[in-house]
């Protein structure tokens, strides 16, 4: 054989063994959907049947707390008295929960709730339910019903809140409240914690729930909060709704760039000013996104998780990630959504300068708000902000920061994500399930002492018109829906219930 001939035919045969590889690791991926073929002990003993009029009652009771305006204005201020409103209510409207001799109630830097329910069997390592009372700003101006009105349109309530994060935190005590008023007793301990302060940081609320239970030594099995949700028709490929819970919370940097340069008159300026200066900077930084991490996050089990439920032909490539990892980081990175999955995002949110029309600027300031994949950190990031920004004349300095959280587990022995799945499969039993990153940031954040296991997820559907109701216009809940998030924690409280995760079981796969 001459070259020519030997190279094609060397090139046909390794093409032949590629695809034979490729195709037999698409349709034998194990993506751990067949786990658990044992039951699951003790179950649900108490299920699901509310009477028509506790489904009045538990929706009204519902619209009643989005009605409270319990708004976070800013780091500063907040709506002290509806936050004082909102404490009263809930004692008021959750008896049972209020009066078990299995709960124990208190509550923390004046608005803030904290509940010990106490198990039977001491044995069992307590979890934690979080959920927050606050929410942000919102006007009348163009909603389609007033914010806090808890008005229903159409089969939804609409209501600041409503999905942020008022239906967790009262789908959370309506559940306990149905339990307890039912004979339930758990097995194991439980706390909720109800932030007042979340979406300011959760610096007072949050912060001191969790250090009220660090200093009673406390470790919990694992921490449920908001976070991600019911997935449909957001990712491209899948046809079914993907439940994704978060399993890695991205870090944070509000990072200061400043230059100084001397005032004088604007008639005889010199060749640059500081905002030139400070405008060249930030431009590079925009125009430099920082490197794709692909494949070292969350964001990866998301994919291993449901590699085969893609589409031909992006099921062969989602199985062969070892092949493919670089051709799918591009295709991510083309939405700012899914963007933000794989890399460290960079923002310019803030730029201040100048005094008068025609004086030269003594100094500019600008803000750049970065969101810190989980397989870096902040110094890291830090550093290549400045290679980038290369100009001794710009002061880099950091305003606020915290690293990511790092992943809490997600395999087939990890009690609270397994217990979380299974709870999603017994109230929508056809939802995928799967790990994810969460981009957003949650009171979470402050028990990493309490527990590794941290998970963020909230029981609803989400579509992606959905995505500006968040802190945006029209925040809305279906009523079914929110039906949904009380009938998910009564599972929930009760499948935290078991001692141990069924025994594991896999098939043999054959070709
Ligand atoms: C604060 O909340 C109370 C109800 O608790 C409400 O009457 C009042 O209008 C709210 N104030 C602002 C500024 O939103
Ligand atoms: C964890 O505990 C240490 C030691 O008590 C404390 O300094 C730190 O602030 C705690 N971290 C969080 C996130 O609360
Ligand atoms: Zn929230």
């Amino acid at each position: 054989m001459n070259q020519v001939v030997r190279a094609v035919y060397w090139g046909a045969l390794a093409m032949t063994c590629l695809v034979a590889v490729l195709l037999v690791r698409t349709y034998t991926f194990d993506d751990g959907s067949h786990l658990f073929a044992g039951s699951w002990e003790p179950g649900v003993q108490i299920d699901v049947s509310f009477s028509d009029q506790e489904r009045r009652v538990l929706l009204e009771e519902f619209k009643d707390a989005i009605r409270i305006p319990t708004v976070s204005f800013s780091q500063t201020k907040a709506n002290t008295t509806a936050l004082q409103e909102f404490g009263d209510y809930i004692r008021k409207v959750f008896p049972a929960v209020h009066s078990s001799h299995l709960v124990h109630y208190e509550v923390i830097e004046k608005y803030s709730h904290l509940f010990t329910i106490s198990g039977s069997n001491r044995a069992l390592q307590p979890y934690m339910l979080l959920a927050h009372l606050d929410v942000v700003p919102a006007t009348d101006e163009d909603w389609d019903v007033p914010p806090f009105s808890g008005e229903e349109v159409n089969g939804f309530i609409y209501g600041r809140g409503t999905v942020d994060d008022k239906h967790c935190l009262m789908g959370i005590l309506q559940a306990l409240e149905y339990l307890l008023q039912r004979g339930y007793e758990p097995r194991r301990s439980f706390y909720i914690g109800i932030g007042h302060d979340e979406e300011i940081q959760g610096l007072v609320g949050a912060k001191n729930i969790a250090s009220t239970l660090q200093a009673r030594g406390v470790s919990l099995s694992f921490l449920l909060d908001e976070g991600m949700m019911i997935f449909e028709d957001v990712i491209s490929g899948i046809k079914k709704p993907t439940a994704l819970i978060g399993t890695s919370e991205k870090g944070y940097i509000a990072l200061a760039l400043s230059v100084k340069t001397k005032p004088g008159h604007s008639s005889f300026p010199p060749p640059v000013t500081c905002i030139g200066i400070l405008a060249e900077a930030v431009s590079r930084l925009e125009r430099t996104p920082l490197p794709s991490m692909f494949g070292r996050g969350a964001e990866l089990g998301t994919f291993e998780h449901l590699a085969t439920q893609f589409s031909f032909p992006l099921n062969v490539v989602m199985t062969n990630l070892w092949l493919f990892s670089s051709l799918v980081s591009r295709i991510l990175e083309r939405k700012p959504a899914t963007n933000a999955l794989i890399r460290t995002t960079t923002a310019l949110t803030m730029f201040e300068s100048g005094i008068k029309t025609n004086v030269l600027p003594p100094s500019a300031k600008a803000i750049v708000n970065l969101r810190v994949h989980p397989a870096q950190t902040v110094k890291e990031v830090l550093h290549l902000v400045q290679s980038i920004v290369a100009d001794e004349r710009v002061k880099v300095e950091i305003e606020d920061a915290y690293n990511p959280i790092p992943s809490s587990s997600y395999s087939t022995d990890a009690f609270g994500f397994q217990t979380v799945k299974k709870t999603i499969k017994d109230i929508f039993p056809d939802v995928l399930v799967a790990p994810g990153l969460f981009i957003g940031a949650s009171d979470s954040k402050h028990f990493q002492n309490l527990t590794k296991d941290i998970y963020r997820f909230a029981p609803v559907l989400f579509k992606p018109e959905d995505l500006s109701r968040f802190h945006g216009l029209n925040e809305r809940i279906s009523i079914t829906g929110y039906e949904d998030v009380v009938k998910f924690y009564i599972h929930l409280i009760q499948n935290a219930d078991a001692d141990k995760l069924p025994g594991l079981h896999k098939q043999s796969h054959e070709l």
